[in-house]
């Protein structure tokens, strides 16, 4: 049984999909064990409680320096000694020390699909907000492992969501929640646990 860390920084819709999956049977080769969160107020850590999973948080709030914040984070991966990481809305870019540390062990979902409207400075609502003013007419939802460059490691899945005339980026989170994070952020965890992914450069290949 794999033990999944999941790390988190607000509402945790994300980790609510994981636990509903993990629920039904859906990822059989793996747990989530601990959750870890860089806020104290954050829903998810609510969500993981109901749900009996252990949690930590690293209250960012509580750093001056962003590397000590970067280390505490990486000491309470370290202790909740997981096979998998995911980010799922973790608010903060890792360092090289920690990507190095769990190559192709990382997983990140992004909410658009990469490599468009990603990188530093593209998180949460500003992603759709950037879909919306470049007028694409198609964004959607990137699993990918980390790697050291932000939004750049080996993509595992991507599911499409269109736009329609008259969103927000509220609308549009919602929709794209909806119709592709929640369904293929569990998906690829499965295909982990299940040792279904094999990475060679940049690319993962899903074993049959
Ligand atoms: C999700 O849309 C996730 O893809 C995004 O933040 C939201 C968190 O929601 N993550 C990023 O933008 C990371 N670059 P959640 O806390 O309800 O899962």
């Amino acid at each position: 049984m794999k033990r999944i860390t999941v790390l988190v920084s607000g509402g945790g819709t994300n980790l609510g999909a994981l636990i509903a999956a993990q629920e039904r049977g859906e990822i059989p080769g793996g747990a989530i064990t601990r959750v870890i969160s860089s806020s104290p107020d954050a829903y998810a850590l609510t969500r993981a409680a109901e749900h009996g999973i252990p949690t930590d948080v690293v209250d960012r709030k509580a750093f001056l320096q962003r590397e000590d914040f970067s280390r505490a984070i990486l000491n309470a991966i370290d202790s909740s000694q997981p096979d998998l990481i995911i980010l799922a809305g973790f608010m903060f870019i890792l360092p090289k020390e920690l990507t190095e540390k769990y190559p192709n062990r990382m997983i990140n979902v992004h909410p658009a699909l990469i490599p468009s409207f990603c990188g530093n400075g593209f998180y949460g609502l500003r992603v759709h907000q950037a879909a919306l003013d470049y007028g694409v007419k198609l964004t959607g939802a990137t699993v990918h492992f980390v790697s050291e460059v932000t939004d750049g490691g080996p993509i595992i899945l991507q599911k499409a969501v269109e736009i329609v005339e008259g969103d927000t980026a509220e609308i549009l989170q919602k929709r794209v929640m909806e119709q592709a994070e929640w369904i293929i952020l569990p998906r690829a965890v499965a295909l982990f646990c299940a040792d279904k992914l094999e990475v060679r450069g940049n690319k993962v290949y899903i074993k049959e």
